[in-house]
């Protein structure tokens, strides 16, 4: 038996999204954005689920955030929706799409939980993709104009942000594996889009500055860990593509302002280019208060010409997995945290993101995922190795506060500590919330 104890003064969290557990998909005249728009399309989710109603939150926010109250957790990681705000993407301004956070906050602040607030994760108004979405540089100012009156509305009251969540997913899972909104299978198309998400980011983070808002701001990217196979070159260069893909191609333009060119040798190879404009890499380059690192798995790779676009083949060494198939590899954040740490300098770190798929159902109103609370066990204890190596990281948010609507998934994969029946909206807080809430309170856990 060891204890594994967090520094004083560390931030314990859960985090969720806008379109996941929102609902109220056309109240208070909320726009259509592209997950509503892709979700009606067949085939693209599973069991043709949406998030018309979802976990219903726009509506539960007060059960939700007594939910967080008895979590014992000091923060709340949302994110608000931009079709909300602007229904059309840009132009007149929703006022009661406004009302909806300040209520939200409000309630947080009540109960001592600070908020921490995502601009973008994900619901795109579909008005703006109807004028090619990311792929528009165009999309890249109506975000800048819709973070503006975010940040004069809530500055001071919200006082961390996050710009853009997971740019990977934005980009390359949802414009080139197409299996996320809007769907599309092109490469150069991708590259685009992930290249115009760090202007867009670069771009709020100096508006924000410009207006002097109180507060913090960053970006979360999500990140893995892919090691090589073996010591030969060929499965070294191949895992550091894999890993690259997520780390390098997302943290090196905004640290070192440049793209990794070992990853651009690789994209011209395939006719591919970055679309860089003049003054592109400055605005991409502001200084951060903080980064949010998302990490669920990671991997071995080894060298196979021809697989997938980085001629990197995933093994499967029998590692255990979650229920949505990833593998449960906790020594990858070790790894990857404290490589991110040496390759950017002393960047305070939130993690934004961990937790795991576990589809475990109530039995007599209880529901015992200890699955989950060994995942976070083993994911905690490696972050406190990281912590313990001199990495700077200051708080941690488990994905997700409950079970909501996993995207292609549908709800069909559950991540909460909170049960959620899909038929009566009920939440059962599952054992990880109270395994959780030991944590929170006390700032160590034994394993
Ligand atoms: C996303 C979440 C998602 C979770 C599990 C992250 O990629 O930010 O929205 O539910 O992972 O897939």
């Amino acid at each position: 038996m060891a204890i594994i104890q967090f520094p004083k003064d560390f931030l314990w969290g859960a985090a969720t999204a806008a379109y996941q557990i929102e609902g109220a998909h056309d109240k208070d005249g909320r726009g259509t954005s592209i997950w509503d728009t892709f979700s009606r399309i067949p085939g693209k989710v599973k069991n043709g689920d949406n998030g018309d109603i979802a976990c219903d939150s726009y509506n539960r926010y007060e059960q939700d955030i007594a939910l967080l109250k008895g979590l014992g957790v000091g923060a709340y990681r949302f994110s608000a929706a931009w079709p909300r705000i602007f229904p059309n993407g840009t132009g007149e301004i929703n006022r009661a799409g406004l009302d909806y956070y300040h209520r939200l906050v409000d309630g947080l602040l009540a109960k001592g939980i600070e908020p921490y607030c995502t601009l973008y994760h994900w619901d795109l108004p579909q008005a703006l993709q109807d004028r090619g979405g990311w792929n528009n540089r165009e999309t890249i100012d109506a975000f800048t104009a819709y973070c503006e009156p975010m940040f004069k509305e809530f500055g001071g009251k919200i006082k961390h942000w996050f710009t853009i969540n997971e740019p990977w997913c934005v980009s390359f899972l949802s414009n080139y594996i197409g299996a996320h909104a809007p769907g599309n299978r092109d490469l150069q198309l991708a590259t685009n889009v992930a290249h115009h998400l760090l202007v867009a980011h670069g771009s709020a983070v100096r508006k924000f500055r410009e207006l002097g808002i109180e507060g913090k701001i960053g970006y979360a990217p999500n990140v893995t860990w892919i090691e090589p196979y073996s010591s030969r070159q060929e499965d070294i260069d191949a895992s550091r593509r894999a890993t690259g893909w997520f780390v390098e191609w997302f943290l090196d333009p905004v640290f070192k302002g440049e793209y990794p060119e070992f990853l651009v040798e690789w994209f011209a190879g395939k006719g591919v280019t970055v679309p860089i404009l003049e003054g592109d890499m400055e605005i991409i380059t502001q200084p951060l208060d903080f980064v949010g690192i998302n990490y669920y798995t990671g991997n071995v790779g080894r060298y196979q010409k021809d697989e997938g676009l980085l001629d990197c083949e995933n093994i499967d060494e029998g590692y255990e997995k979650t229920d949505i198939d990833w593998f449960i590899y906790p020594r990858g954040f070790y790894k990857v945290l404290t490589y991110i740490h040496e390759r950017y300098g002393n960047v305070p770190i939130y993690i934004t993101e961990n937790g795991a798929c576990f589809n475990d159902e109530p039995v007599d109103g209880r529901v015992r995922d200890e699955r989950r609370i060994d995942y976070l066990k083993r994911h905690l204890t490696q972050l406190e190795r990281a912590i313990a190596s001199g990495v700077p990281v200051s708080g941690y948010f488990t994905w997700s506060l409950m079970d909501n609507f996993e995207w292609a998934e549908g709800y069909s994969k559950r991540f909460g500590l909170v049960h959620v029946d899909y038929n009566t909206l009920k939440r059962t807080p599952k054992d990880s919330y109270y395994w959780y809430k030991h944590i929170a309170r006390t700032n160590w856990f034994e394993v």
